[in-house]
């Protein structure tokens, strides 16, 4: 089985779980195979957006693979967890924005995965949770972190401590997702989402992914600090000088 599928089309690549007969849940195989997938869109010139989803009607990701972890001693779930971690880690500091195209359950390590993602579009029937502590366990891919960084601590706090699942429509109502669609639209709506980012200047958008990422953990002078040193490097590159000229002569400009 392959486990993750990959397609490369229009500079849009959609990487795909695929282990249906487990709703996608993540093994140490799958992640090490999904990292891979990651590291080979971010360094193909040919992508310019990255679209992650899973295989099927049901699931997005419906969580680390319980039943591996039950075999598992604190040393391995150390191993487990960083491996997880270091996954969320390549999809968020990714220079090409990543949608989720979340269309099933997206639990535990599922909505962890999409939480690392830049934005996320739900199909109507996902369903997103934090059900570790149903299991007696933490979340252990971030999100004790991203969680409260996305929606605010006391509606992370109800998350991961009730455990209990949202719905799609909930999870827009706290911004946990971007928008909400007919699972039929998910993939249309995540490609045309994606053409509007491809028409941008893609270094002006991974230096926009980058403040807006590392501010979040300064203070705000830090963060205007890093914003206008961004702002300012990109004065004298080809991208930038294309885009202002491209305004002056009334035309579209040409970055790719
Ligand atoms: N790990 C391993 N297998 C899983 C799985 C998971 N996270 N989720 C589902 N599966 C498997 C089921 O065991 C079942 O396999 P078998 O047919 O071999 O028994 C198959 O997928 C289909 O699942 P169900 O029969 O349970 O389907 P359902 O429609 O009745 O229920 C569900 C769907 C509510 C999502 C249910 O499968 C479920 O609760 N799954 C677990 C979700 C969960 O707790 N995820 C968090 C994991 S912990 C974690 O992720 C820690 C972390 O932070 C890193």
């Amino acid at each position: 089985m392959k486990l993750i599928k990959t397609q490369i089309q229009d500079k849009i690549a959609t990487i795909t779980v695929d282990r249906q007969d487990a709703l996608n849940a993540l093994n140490s195989e799958v992640i090490a195979k999904l990292k891979e997938s990651f590291r080979s869109c971010i360094s193909n010139s040919n992508v310019g957006v990255i679209i992650l989803t899973g295989a099927g009607e049901k699931a997005f990701i419906a969580g680390a693979d319980i039943k591996s972890m039950q075999k598992m001693d604190s040393s391995e779930a150390l191993k487990f967890g960083i491996l997880g971690q270091k996954l969320t880690c390549i999809i968020e500091d990714s220079p090409k924005p990543v949608i989720a195209a979340v269309n099933g359950f997206a639990l535990g390590g599922g909505c962890e995965v999409s939480l690392a993602c830049h934005i996320r579009i739900a199909s109507e029937n996902a369903r997103f949770a934090q059900p570790e502590v149903q299991l007696g366990l933490i979340p252990g891919w971030g999100g004790t972190q991203r969680l409260p960084r996305l929606v605010g601590k006391g509606k992370a706090i109800e998350i991961i401590a009730g455990g209990d699942m949202i719905s799609a429509n909930e999870a827009l109502k706290i911004g946990l997702v971007n928008h909400v669609v007919p699972l039929k639209e998910l993939l249309d709506t995540s490609h045309q989402l994606a053409k509007s980012i491809l028409k941008n200047g893609p270094e002006a958008i991974r230096i926009s992914l980058e403040c807006i990422h590392k501010g979040m953990d300064l203070s705000l002078e830090g963060g205007l600090n890093l914003e206008v040193q961004s702002f300012s490097k990109l004065f004298g590159t080809c991208e930038t000088a294309e885009g202002l000229e491209a305004f002056v002569q009334k035309r579209k400009p040409n970055y790719r």
